[in-house]
């Protein structure tokens, strides 16, 4: 099989997925990027990744470092890093056996799952790599597939919490995918920590992209519980002064986040956080309000540096 051939995208649906809002943000990125002249990539908060796939596969990039401060996340691409074939082995036995099952045995084997994860986590050393990363990782993916709104969330002990999907029926193991990601993970450092874990590999060669929680665009939409770590205003304006120190050691940077001017025009937030920089407003057809009247197209905002 020609693994190059095969495009890699995001292997896990995540809260705040960018894979819809790629083909407007393609049009920001920096000149030097699409013109070849930045060789390495930098994305702090990578979640599902799918800006990070897009621009491995597109452009010149030589090195890559992924980081976020969710543990599971970061074990997931690690293992799927060392040892794909072993969870591509464990992935399929365990489509083989739900596709077996009736229905109601299937959502059985759903919590069953679900509970033997939550069951190990104060076991799983998250800080350094071991073979049960791997049947952890395929437990994940399995029930991310599977699982109602295909999500991953956990509530506040770190605990997988999203009921069973009811979905005909599902691709759990997408093979084809597991390996592209897998070769592009050779190249890529994966870190797992907070967003200021990258510094060190941030020079002037760097596009870095930053996709932090959202800062709530209203109270009720409020929906930034990734992880146990809140995202609050100080976190934000922490990660403002970061970019700072960043823009000045030459690097090329993104932000993106929600527009506040969707429910308050006055709000001036992200201006007052990041003077001197450009702001553009793109729109996104993101459904996170939970009063159906109230959704609809609203502003996403990008911040750039060039
Ligand atoms: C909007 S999501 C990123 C979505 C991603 N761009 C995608 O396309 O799927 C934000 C991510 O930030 C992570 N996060 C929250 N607080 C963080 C922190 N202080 N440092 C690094 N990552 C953090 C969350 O775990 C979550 O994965």
């Amino acid at each position: 099989m020609q693994l190059t051939t095969i495009k890699a995208k995001p292997f896990l649906k995540w809260a705040g997925g960018k894979a819809q809002l790629i083909e407007h943000f393609v049009h920001y990125l920096p000149d030097e990027l699409t013109l070849g002249k930045l060789h390495r990539y930098v994305e702090p908060f990578i979640g599902g990744g799918a800006l990070f796939f897009h621009i491995a596969q597109m452009y010149n990039i030589e090195g890559f470092f992924i980081s976020d401060v969710n543990e599971e996340l970061i074990l997931v691409y690690k293992s799927i890093q060392k040892d794909v074939e072993s969870l591509i082995n464990l992935l399929k036995a365990m489509e083989r056996k739900y596709h077996r099952l009736s229905p109601s045995r299937q959502k059985e084997y759903f919590y069953a799952v679900r509970f033997q994860l939550n069951e190990n986590r104060s076991s799983v050393d998250f800080t350094s790599y071991s073979e049960v990363w791997v049947e952890r990782t395929a437990q994940i993916i399995f029930l991310n597939r599977t699982c109602f709104n295909g999500l991953f969330r956990v509530n506040s002990k770190g605990e997988f919490n999203v009921p069973f999907g009811k979905y005909k029926n599902p691709l759990i193991c997408a093979e084809d995918n597991l390996h592209a990601v897998s070769e592009l993970l050779q190249r890529t450092e994966i870190r797992l920590g907070d967003f200021s874990v990258c510094e060190s590999f941030v020079n002037s060669d760097t596009f870095v992209y930053f996709d932090p929680p959202y800062r709530p665009i209203s109270k009720t939409a409020s929906f930034t519980s990734y992880s146990k770590y809140d995202f609050d205003d100080a976190t934000q304006l922490r990660l403002a002064s970061f970019y700072r120190l960043l823009d000045r050691n030459g690097a090329k940077l993104m932000l993106s986040n929600s527009d506040p001017k969707n429910e308050n025009p006055k709000d001036r937030f992200f201006e007052n956080a990041y003077k001197n920089f450009y702001i553009e407003r793109v729109k996104a057809n993101r459904m996170i309000n939970c009063n159906a009247e109230k959704r609809g197209a609203i502003n996403e905002l990008l911040i750039m540096n060039y």
